[in-house]
Parts: C-alpha cells; structure tokens; sequence
C-alpha cells in the first residue's frame, strides 16, 4: 500500500494567510499542518509516501520533511501546477503507485479518537476495491455526501447536494486498488473545471466496488480550511496534549514507537529540538521507555 498526500491548492479561504505560504504548512498548536494526515499514513503502517505540492511550496515542504530517512521512511515530491481536483492525485501518482493499491489523504485533514489506526488498519487489511470513510456532520452540504442503507452498504453519493440525503460526509482520506489508475483516467473535470473524487467513487459504486467506513462519535474530523477551523483545530490539539501530556502527531514518535527508528537517533534529533520543549518530549518517552 503507497500512501500519496495532497499539499497544493490555493487555500483562498486563508488569505492573505496563504498569499506566500501552503495551508498546510501553518501551525496546528505546536506543529505544521502536514503532520497530521502524515501522521496518520504512518500509523497505518504506510511507508512509502508522495506528497504534492504546489510549485512554490515544494522547497519548504522538503526542508521541512526530506526524504522521510530521519523517520524511517520514503517521502517523495510531484509538483501540482494548479489546483485541478482531487482525483488529479492519481494521475499525478501513477508512476509512483505503479501495480499497488493507494491511501489517498488530503493535506488539511485532522482524524483524531479511539480505534483510529486500527480501523485504518483493518481497512487496508480488507481493502477490496474502494474504501471511503464518512462522519457524520451538521453541514453535509459543503461535502460529498454518501446514502447508506440499514447495513451501511453505499446507495448513492453526492457532491454538494443543495437537498443531502444523509448527514454523512466523505472525509478527506481514501483507498484504492490499482484500478484507481485507469478510473482517474476515465474522468472528465467538472463544471468548476475539476477532477472530483465523487465522480471516481461513483464508477466504483456503479460497479458495487464502493465499500463505507463509519466513524463513531469517538472521532475527529475536523476542518483546517477558514480562519475559525484553523484556530479551532489548534486548540483542540492543544487541549488534548496538555491534559493527556501526549502529542497528537508527532511523526518522530510515531517513527519510534513502529521501530523505523532506534532510540539513539531518536535522541539525535531532539537534541537541536530542545527549546522548543518538543525535543525534551521526545527525550522523555525514550527515558520512560527505558525506566
Ligand atoms: P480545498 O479546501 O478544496 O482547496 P484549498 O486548500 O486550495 O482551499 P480554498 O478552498 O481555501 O482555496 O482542498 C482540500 C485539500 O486538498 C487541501 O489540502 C488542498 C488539497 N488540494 C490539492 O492539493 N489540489 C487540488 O487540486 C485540490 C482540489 C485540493
């Protein structure tokens, strides 16, 4: 399973935030945005990664990330000229995906709660040809939106639906066999000039290929496009860290605890880390580790 991470997009809902800088560059609390749904491709067991960016940004993400050694993986960068949809990923990926399946992410997107990896991990375990995720949410109306029947078995899904058929709307991670590659192929962009992922998960369903994930009210999905999600998002991570005493997301962490990288290169990077108090975070896991 490759995993790919798309970085690019305008982030217009950020300006003049975003006028010089990728949305998901900017801090979560104490972290840049990107390390969150990288985050959670780690803890799925997923170690080859792609990201996208836009041009401009394709520096800064790797000075920031490299080629994914210090945390015992394989990042590499494909630059997205313009914003041209979603499913653009896979056209964008297919030399990277070669003959596997795929776990897309969206750049922006927090998961957080109980039984996540697991069933990030049971899903790829059961992949067989689709894999959405979808959540309940008040405002189905600004996603995709899938309709499920009483054995949570995909009916329909829709993009935007001024009149939603469900409150459940498809987040923004995705699995795929390598099919995907000759599926993205297929699409044609949309009235707002876009190769949108519903259209992608509609020929899946069309062929009964289309399977659903549920998430519970034990997890977050939040948003981190506007000003105000983008604020909340940080401080809900702050909140959690600072009562548990745990980060979310801490990709050096997650690298550890997976065994991709020993104790003392661990310690090696906290060291420059240190002021910043993320460094002693790292230091202190290795210690109680070892206590
Ligand atoms: P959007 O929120 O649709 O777009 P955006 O991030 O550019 O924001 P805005 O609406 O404020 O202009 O994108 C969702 C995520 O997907 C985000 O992480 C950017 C990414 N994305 C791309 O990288 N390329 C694309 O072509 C699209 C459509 C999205």
């Amino acid at each position: 399973m490759k995993g790919i991470i798309l970085a690019g997009g305008f982030g217009t809902r950020l300006y003049p935030l975003t006028k010089s800088v990728s949305k998901q560059l900017l801090p979560i609390n104490d972290k840049p945005m990107i390390f969150y749904p990288l985050s959670i491709l780690m803890l799925s067991g997923i170690k080859d990664i792609l990201i996208i960016t836009s041009p401009r940004d394709k520096p800064s993400f790797m000075s920031l990330l490299g080629n994914g050694e210090n945390l015992g993986i394989s990042i590499e960068y494909i630059e997205q000229n313009e914003p041209k949809g979603i499913a653009d990923a896979f056209l964008l990926g297919s030399n990277f995906i070669k003959d596997d399946s795929v776990t897309l992410i969206l750049g922006d997107n927090l998961f957080f709660g109980y039984d996540l990896v697991s069933t990030f991990k049971n899903a790829i375990k059961d992949l067989k040809k689709a894999t959405i995720f979808a959540y309940p949410v008040n405002n189905p109306s600004d996603y995709g939106v899938v309709e499920l029947d009483k054995n949570n078995e995909v009916i329909n899904i829709e993009e935007k639906p001024e009149n939603p058929s469900s409150r459940y709307a498809v987040t923004g991670i995705y699995m795929y066999d390598n099919s995907i590659l000759d599926i993205a192929k297929s699409i044609k962009p949309s009235e707002r000039g876009e190769l949108e992922i519903t259209d992608v998960n509609k020929v899946y369903l069309d062929k009964n290929h289309l399977d659903a994930v549920i998430f519970g009210r034990g997890v977050a999905w939040l948003d981190t496009g506007s000003h105000q999600s983008l604020l909340e998002a940080g401080n809900f991570v702050n909140i959690i860290e600072k009562r548990q005493g745990f980060k979310i997301a801490c990709l050096e962490e997650i690298a550890w605890r997976n065994k991709w990288i020993s104790s003392e290169k661990l310690l090696e990077i906290a060291e420059p880390l240190k002021k910043s108090g993320y460094g002693n975070y790292l230091i202190d896991i290795v210690n109680q580790n070892n206590d």
